[in-house]
């Protein structure tokens, strides 16, 4: 990402949510995004996802120059190379888990029949598979955020890009779901990044990225790196 700027609303209630934004993430990497509230981390990963549009700037993910795509490419990009685990979950409520899990699948051209056993193995993944038939709106906040892990991975795309993906869960699950997610992020051609605020989860980060103010403040090579710099 290189000079990526987006600005919402106009006059007095102009807000500049991105200022010129540089980085790069690596494949097999988990990068941790950091940084305090407002300061432009779900801008950035929804722009990112191509769901999305930026006002200046160029973005690369993998062989995707987004900024030359027009709306259909972009879309098609998002099916197939994007997971998306949204801040507040983004559910279809009148779906069961497991349909709601199988739409990436659906989406990409995958039959009913075998999205659905993806789907199912994907609720295994995360702990859930007694409730495949359950409606989210049924489930507690951390089982929901579960059914928006599985249905972010279950179509095993390239980039997956998580915002605040244990917010909802106990530290034993927060810990599951961060392995998981790390075991994902080391398989071939893969990148996961993951806004948080859960200090808890911070060990898991390959690198760490400091945000503030619209901007990519600083990069840490390591998560020791960035505690290091903290204690000083
Ligand atoms: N749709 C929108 N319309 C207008 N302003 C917006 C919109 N979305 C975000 N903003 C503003 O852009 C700035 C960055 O918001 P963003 O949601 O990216 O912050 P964040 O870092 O994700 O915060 P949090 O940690 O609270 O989730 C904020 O000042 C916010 O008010
Ligand atoms: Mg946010």
């Amino acid at each position: 990402m290189r000079n990526v700027t987006k600005t919402f609303g106009t006059g007095d209630a102009r807000t500049q949510a991105l200022k010129g934004v540089n980085f790069d993430t690596r494949l097999g990497e988990l990068l941790l995004i950091v940084g305090p509230s407002g300061c432009g981390k779900t801008t950035l990963l929804s722009i990112i996802a191509g769901t999305m549009q930026f006002d200046s700037g160029e973005i690369d993910v993998f062989e995707n120059r987004l900024h030359t795509m027009d709306k259909p490419a972009i879309t098609d990009f998002r099916r197939r190379d994007i997971g998306f685990i949204f801040q507040q979950f983004n559910l279809i409520p009148t779906l069961s888990c497991l349909e709601n899990i199988s739409v990436p699948l659906l989406l990409n051209g995958v039959s009913r029949r075998d999205a659905e056993a993806r789907a199912r193995e994907a609720m295994k993944l995360v702990g859930l598979e007694t409730k495949t038939r359950e409606h989210p709106t049924n489930l507690s906040g951390g089982q929901q955020q579960r059914v928006a892990i599985a249905r972010a991975l279950v179509h095993e795309p390239r980039l997956i890009i998580c915002d605040e993906p244990t917010s909802a869960l106990d530290k034993d699950t927060g810990a599951k779901i961060m392995e998981l997610l790390h075991d994902v992020a080391k398989a071939p051609n893969r990148s996961v990044i993951v806004v948080t605020h859960d200090t808890r989860i911070f060990r898991y980060a390959d690198r760490m990225t400091e945000m503030e103010d619209g901007r990519v403040q600083r990069v840490h090579e390591s998560y020791t790196d960035y505690t290091n710099e903290q204690e000083t």
